[in-house]
């Protein structure tokens, strides 16, 4: 039985750590918007969906010995090396569940709580329309009311140049059937080829050459992930905040932090043109044409509440910040979408 619902899954996907899924950075997220984040004084509860390889699920569940941990993943050779990183860490307050989203949805991973926050990374792209019903099904039964969802995707207008590239890629692969990674090796060879016979598409669309640069150098697995699934959809972020507005869920920002101050990236031009939508999911939808954005990390919450004035400052106050990097390797430039923007050196070296 083919479980993968045409989810490339014979190749494992790449292992990384996603700081935006860490529930103290989806506070910060809603906190520099100006919304009630949710608690994370006392023990809380937290789902990731589609844990690949499963280091963030691991690195959050230690971090965090107050809160209770779930993920699951449908990829039983994720599951497995995930459990053994977990037994490793002598993890006790992290269960790794091998479900698949439709099972989740339905209630048939026994015994989950409401959660405070569901997380998925590199997941709603890359499935199939009914799989990303599923999650929303998901976060409709389990989230808490005040809880927050992170979820990435590849949007659209950024990725409509180099759609018809990732078509080739599928299609090359249906073709010339092997393991994914094999697949993408030929395919990419074969968009080489296309390259030099200067095809009137990679000619049309500039654009897509980082693109094609990184086919030849890229990961294979990463490419395969990418690439390779047969129902990858980049998305308008209307289309997904609308989706998600059916389990009650509101948008609260980007986990892009400088997201939350337009005025560091847009004119005050592009601000008025954004202005003109009276509908939020709208205005960052523009906000994406007027960027040519590609990518999204978003932030929705069950029952958004704006904090006043008074509340946010507490709650701003109340966030602790550290180095993340040496002292020694810190500057205070920082590079914006409307040019490099240089902080204020005596106050920045206080904080
Ligand atoms: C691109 S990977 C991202 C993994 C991880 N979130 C990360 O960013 O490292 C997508 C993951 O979703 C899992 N997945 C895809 N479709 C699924 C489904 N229908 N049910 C459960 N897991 C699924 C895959 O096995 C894979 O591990």
């Amino acid at each position: 039985m083919d479980w993968t619902a045409g989810y490339a899954s014979d190749v494992e996907y790449t292992t990384g750590f996603y700081a935006e899924q860490a529930p103290g950075y989806l506070n910060l997220v809603c906190a520099l918007n100006g919304y009630e984040p949710p608690t994370l004084s006392g023990p809380f509860t937290y789902f990731e969906l589609g844990f690949g390889r499963g280091l963030t699920a691991n690195v959050l569940a230690a971090a965090n010995p107050h809160g209770t941990f779930y993920a699951a993943d449908f990829n039983p050779s994720h599951v497995a090396g995930a459990r053994a990183l977990a037994a490793s860490a002598q993890l006790s307050n992290l269960t790794l569940l091998e479900n698949s989203f439709e099972e989740l949805a339905q209630g048939k991973a026994d015994g989950l709580p409401q959660f405070d926050y569901i997380t998925l990374h590199g997941i709603y792209t890359w499935v199939t329309a009914e799989n990303r019903q599923h999650i929303v099904d998901f976060i409709g039964r389990y989230l808490k009311p005040g809880g927050a969802v992170y979820v990435s995707y590849n949007a659209l207008p950024g990725w409509a140049g180099a759609s018809p590239l990732q078509r080739l890629l599928v299609e090359y692969g249906d073709a010339f059937p092997n393991r994914s990674n094999v697949e993408m090796d030929g395919a990419s060879r074969f968009v080489e080829r296309l390259v030099e016979a200067k095809a009137g598409y990679v000619e049309a669309y500039p654009s897509i050459k980082p693109r094609l640069e990184s086919l030849k150098s890229g990961d294979r697995n990463y490419l395969v992930h990418e690439y390779m699934h047969k129902h990858w959809q980049p998305l308008y972020h209307a289309d997904v905040a609308r989706d998600l507005a059916r389990a009650k869920m509101e948008y609260a920002g980007s986990a892009m932090l400088p997201m939350a101050y337009p005025g560091l990236y847009l004119t005050p031009e592009r601000q008025a043109v954004v202005a003109t939508f009276p509908d939020s999911a709208m205005q960052e939808t523009l906000k994406d044409y007027v960027l040519n954005n590609s990518f999204r990390k978003d932030v929705f919450v069950r029952g958004l509440r704006k904090m006043s004035p008074n509340r946010h400052t507490e709650v701003l106050s109340q966030i602790g910040v550290a180095l993340a990097v040496p002292r020694s390797a810190c500057t205070v430039e920082m590079k914006t979408a409307i040019g490099t923007l240089r902080g204020n050196a005596e106050l920045y070296g206080a904080i």
